[in-house]
């Protein structure tokens, strides 16, 4: 991979003008292919490569009903104040197919127009079948006939509102509208404004474990596929034989996911970018929930594995966390941050006290973070996310983009090679308003809540709002920055040689370049490097004398 140098943006290529005609032609007409955003991963490390090299989505959602053009003015704003670098922005089935066959994508061409103008990445997020389960964001021609697109049975043989993930028609029918949406991407997007595509939102049903249509039950009486049967090193058996209470959670977890695949791989044969679904969770990360109670069938953490065999097309699969609770919040950024898993965090809730989570979800590699609901349009999901967005509660999300913006590309290029670790402010009482980095080497201790001098001891900060990032940049040497924390370093256990710090600098990146402000000493590190709310970046290079 030759990841550093290769970014329009970060450095000026002296290309001759013949050579820059031929390339300017050749965008015109299609993106070159190895330019195309992607997913690499190595080792279980993972990189969204944007314009080449490794890009931290510094990310933000829009409200549901704030994709119309009357309405981006007031979305740009925030995400300027945000110092967000991509918006993720729902791409309605109805708004681009309102009567069959006939398209219009003028609403699209001016988010592409605006984005660029603003110096954003967008996200589309395809409303379609499933939008929070339901098909609401489906054209009238397709919500409203259900002898055409049925809708599913529930276990009494009573219709269901979600559509069925086993009707053909409503599959070719949303696959058709999904791929002249790539298509037009195709087209209108040689910049590659658009870096991923989320495909349906939040799919599942509520209420009903899974589809009781006839054909369902066919299929849920037959055999395993052996793609999922595989990947459980499971011998041949039915659903129920070889996954017993989970049989119908799978059963109906493979149908969505199989079917959110064909849509998918329909859209990548035009346009291969990198494409995911995100996950209503379940309320608790820990215990087992019974799938008549939360969205059965979509990407949550019970079913990673089930989506894995069904939906080879999809690059990874997200969580939307809403829950504020410390351990269940790292709780789920642990069940998506896996080796065959990216972590991205898709939807998070925008009230001020998850916005530290985001030193948790990128000190677990997270290829990004996105809080939702980011406008100026009046709308607050309150009390999931925010009562209102108020100066100190964009500030919150902001500082932390507006630290990671000029560095991103350093940071994202640590999170390929496994090289980083964060921490956020726990909130209950057993974690004592510390956290433990393990480092490898070294371990470092996180706490919050303490004057910047002394050893008094942590008492958390009035509310929650610490969080600390760590990215190894070589032998003994890291990058250090964080808000309202403490952070001591200590050797591993074992290794009993006397630590030091041989130099700590702050300093900034400038175009992926380090540069120097000061040393700290003295003060300033002997009580630990204590970060305020001040935007402050550190490199620190630790040593021994012996
Ligand atoms: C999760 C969904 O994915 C979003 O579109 C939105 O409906 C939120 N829930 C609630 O505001």
């Amino acid at each position: 991979m030759h990841w550093i140098g290769r970014r329009a943006e970060d450095k000026v290529r002296k290309v001759p003008r013949l050579a820059l005609a031929v390339a300017m032609l050749f965008a015109a007409t299609a993106a070159p292919a190895e330019e195309l955003p992607r997913l690499e991963s190595r080792d279980g490390h993972h990189a969204l490569i944007v314009d080449g090299a490794p890009f931290l989505v510094l990310g933000a959602q829009v409200n549901n009903s704030s994709a119309w053009p009357a309405m981006l003015p007031k979305v740009w704003p925030m995400m300027n104040r945000l110092h967000a670098n991509t918006v993720q922005v729902p791409i309605a089935w109805e708004q681009i197919e309102p009567e069959e066959g006939k398209f219009d994508f003028s609403f699209l061409d001016q988010l592409l127009r605006e984005a660029r103008a603003n110096d954003k990445r967008l996200i589309l997020l395809w409303f379609a079948t499933w939008k929070n389960t339901a098909p609401a964001y489906a054209p009238a021609w397709v919500k409203l006939d259900n002898k055409r697109f049925p809708r599913m049975l529930n276990a009494k043989g009573e219709t269901h509102y979600a559509l069925s993930p086993f009707a053909t028609s409503t599959l070719e029918a949303d696959t058709r509208a999904f791929v002249r949406l790539m298509e037009h991407l195709k087209t209108a997007d040689p910049q590659n404004t658009v870096i991923t595509v989320q495909v349906q939102n939040e799919a599942g049903t509520y209420g009903s474990a899974r589809d009781h249509s006839p054909e369902a039950n066919r299929l849920f009486a037959g055999p395993v596929p052996e793609a999922v049967r595989k990947r459980f090193g499971k011998g041949p058996g039915s659903w129920t034989a070889l996954f017993g209470r989970d049989a119908e959670l799978y059963f109906h977890s493979w149908a969505v996911a199989s079917y959110i695949d064909k849509v998918a791989a329909a859209g990548k044969k035009v346009k291969p970018l990198p494409m995911y679904v995100n996950a209503a969770l379940p309320s608790d990360p820990f215990v087992w929930q019974d799938p008549n109670t939360y969205a059965s069938g979509g990407p949550a953490p019970a079913v990673i594995d089930v989506y894995k065999a069904a939906a080879p097309n999809l690059d990874w699969l997200s969580p939307d966390i809403y829950n504020p609770d410390h351990k269940a919040y790292l709780g789920f950024l642990g069940q998506y941050a896996r080796k065959d898993n990216p972590l991205f965090v898709a939807e998070t809730g925008n009230a001020r006290h998850y916005a530290r989570y985001f030193f948790a979800a990128i000190g677990r590699g997270a290829i990004g973070f996105s809080p939702f609901g980011m406008d100026e349009t009046d709308y607050f999901n309150f009390p999931l996310g925010a009562k209102a967005l108020d100066e100190a509660t964009v500030a919150a999300f902001a500082r932390n983009y507006e630290l990671f913006a000029p560095m991103q590309r350093v940071w994202a290029k640590a999170a390929a090679a496994g090289k980083v670790w964060g921490a956020a402010e726990p909130t209950d009482p057993a974690a004592k308003f510390a956290q433990v980095l393990n480092l490898g080497r070294y371990t470092a201790t996180v706490t919050f809540g303490r004057p910047q001098f002394g050893v008094d001891p942590p008492k958390g900060n009035p509310s929650p709002s610490g969080g600390v990032a760590v990215a190894e940049l070589g032998p003994d040497e890291y990058l250090v920055t964080g808000f309202d924390a403490r952070i001591e370093f200590a050797r591993a256990e074992g290794d009993k040689r006397p630590l030091l710090f041989d130099r700590v600098e702050e300093g900034h990146y400038d175009k992926g370049q380090w540069v120097f402000l000061r040393r700290w000493n003295g003060d300033q590190i002997d009580y630990g490097l204590n970060f305020t709310g001040a935007r402050q970046v550190l490199r620190v290079k630790l040593a021994t004398y012996r």
